[in-house]
């Protein structure tokens, strides 16, 4: 048995230490909101947080996880989410959804490093997470009304 700290809870999962947290998640703990990609860190569908930085969860292997808090798209919470999941929900962003939790996780990292992010900076930071629907236009501007409901601008 291995513990995790996941989701403001602490869970005891009877993998082996060289599970990919992906599977842990999805397979053992039942969280699919954690997408499955690439499996090689390329795509960033499998975004999750380690101690609040963004990482991919294909190729971290649950015995490298150690006592670090895993946050997944179900445990994610506080201002920067919620302004996050409302801009993205105005702005209709989503196209077939597959790869969205992870954008998600991505852009709400972003904001709550910089609240003000120009587009290089949104381009630069969401580099990492492909959309196959193409919704990149949307998850910009989706950052930028996000950032401007932090600052009670909208
Ligand atoms: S599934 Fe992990 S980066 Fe693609
Ligand atoms: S919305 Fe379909 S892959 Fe991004």
């Amino acid at each position: 048995m291995i513990t995790l700290q996941l989701n403001g809870k602490t869970l005891q999962v009877d993998a082996a230490p060289d599970t990919p947290l992906l599977w842990v998640l999805r397979d053992h703990l039942g969280l699919t909101g954690t997408k499955f990609g690439c499996g090689v860190a390329l795509c960033g569908a499998c975004t999750v947080y380690l101690d609040g930085q963004p990482t991919r969860a294909c190729v971290t292997p649950l015995a490298g996880v150690g006592a670090r808090k895993v946050t997944t798209i179900e445990g994610l919470d506080g201002k920067v989410a919620q302004a996050v999941q409302a801009a993205w929900d105005t702005l209709q962003v989503p196209q077939c959804g597959y790869c969205q939790s992870g954008q998600v996780m991505s852009a709400t990292a972003l904001l709550g490093a910089n609240p003000r992010p120009s587009d290089a900076d949104i381009d630069l930071a969401m580099a990492g997470n492909l959309c196959r629907c193409g919704t990149y236009l949307r998850i910009r501007a989706a950052i930028h009304e996000a950032a401007r409901r932090l600052e009670g601008l909208s």
